[in-house]
């Protein structure tokens, strides 16, 4: 059992992260600002600590006494970080620095961080594993790879031990129904989906129809949110254990298109969802698909969410 900080525990990925850590027997306290987590989403017998990590005192203060923490907590828009590239390096750079510095003066030793495939920008190869080049392309991959870096000096000069997981594309919500807070104003696939289907929106808008794929649409490693929080939980346990530092895909190694994202959400619905081709959106990867082997052979993880088509439809069912 371990005193472990979940900051950004309110969030989408953050509270199925607290759950599976509540399931495993571990005492869980709740750092978040609330700015995009939602109350709905804490876990009643948990302990809720509302503050931000760019109030270095606020943090260093949650910090006191925990074994290890979990930081999820930040701004994770794509575009908005080309437009408006202060706000991520003031939560993002900043933040992160605050959580390390509290980290050191507690005496915190274990951190897992959640990073993204953004790291690796256009990789040159499909299956991307931890050694590919890190090149981001928009700022928010910027500022993920930078963490990364500063955990690692951070490793090298105080000893704090980090796992840095890489997700690729999160999806889906708790099966058992546990966590009923929705992302408000989603900017990702299959929530826009839902909302066309809902009505929310009109149509879906499919950006691009001519990349080298087999249907001409772009393609993602679309991986289950319970089965990202189950790998935070063996990683913080194997950190403990005396792993060492490291970087780690999260994805299911296989591929869906976006068109075979929308039939896989018309089958689950029972409905045709409107949708058209609309230009390429600038900065997107024709196929991008992890390499997990490496998640697999050192947390013994394994995503439990099917990697096909009929995966997609189940994947889809936890959203309704
Ligand atoms: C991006 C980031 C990822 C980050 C995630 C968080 C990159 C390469 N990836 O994922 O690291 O964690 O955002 O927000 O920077 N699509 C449409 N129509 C839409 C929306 C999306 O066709 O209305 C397509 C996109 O072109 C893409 C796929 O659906 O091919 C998935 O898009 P999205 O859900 O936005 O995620 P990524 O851009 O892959």
């Amino acid at each position: 059992m371990a005193k472990v900080l979940v900051v950004g525990g309110a969030g989408y990925i953050g509270s199925h992260v607290v759950k599976e850590l509540m399931r495993s027997g571990h005492e869980v306290t709740v750092f978040d600002n609330l700015s995009t987590g939602q109350e709905i989403n804490l876990f009643q017998e948990n302990r809720f600590i509302r503050g931000d990590i760019r109030n270095q005192e606020e943090i260093a203060a949650a910090m006191r006494g925990q074994d290890a923490v979990v930081h999820l907590a930040a701004k994770k828009a794509v575009g908005e970080s080309m437009e408006n590239p202060m706000k991520y390096s003031d939560n993002n750079i900043n933040g992160s620095l605050n959580i390390l510095n509290a980290m050191v003066e507690a005496g915190t030793k274990y951190i897992v961080f959640s990073s993204s495939a953004a790291v690796y920008g256009m990789p040159e190869k499909e299956e991307v594993d931890e050694d590919c080049p890190i090149a981001p392309i928009n700022y928010y991959g910027f500022t993920k790879a930078e963490i990364e870096k500063f955990m690692g000096w951070y490793d090298r000069l105080k000893g704090l031990k980090y796992v840095a997981l890489r997700y690729f594309n999160a999806v889906g919500y708790d099966a058992d129904g546990d966590i009923r807070g929705r992302e408000v104003n989603p900017q990702n696939l299959l929530p826009i989906i839902m909302e066309v289907a809902e009505g929310k929106r009109d149509k879906l808008k499919i950006f691009g129809s001519d990349y080298p794929t087999r249907d001409g649409t772009c393609i993602r490693d679309y991986i289950h949110v319970s089965d990202l929080a189950t790998a935070h939980v063996l990683a913080i346990e194997k950190l403990m254990s005396g792993m060492p530092s490291q970087a780690l895909n999260l994805g299911t190694g296989s591929g869906t298109s976006v068109k075979e994202m929308l039939t896989a959400a018309e089958q689950a619905l029972g409905k045709k969802i409107p949708a058209e081709y609309a230009p390429r959106r600038p900065g997107d990867p024709a196929v991008l698909i992890a390499s997990a082997a490496k998640a697999r052979e050192l947390l013994g993880w394994e995503a439990t969410y099917g990697k096909d088509e009929r995966g997609m439809v189940s994947i889809i069912r936890t959203m309704l």
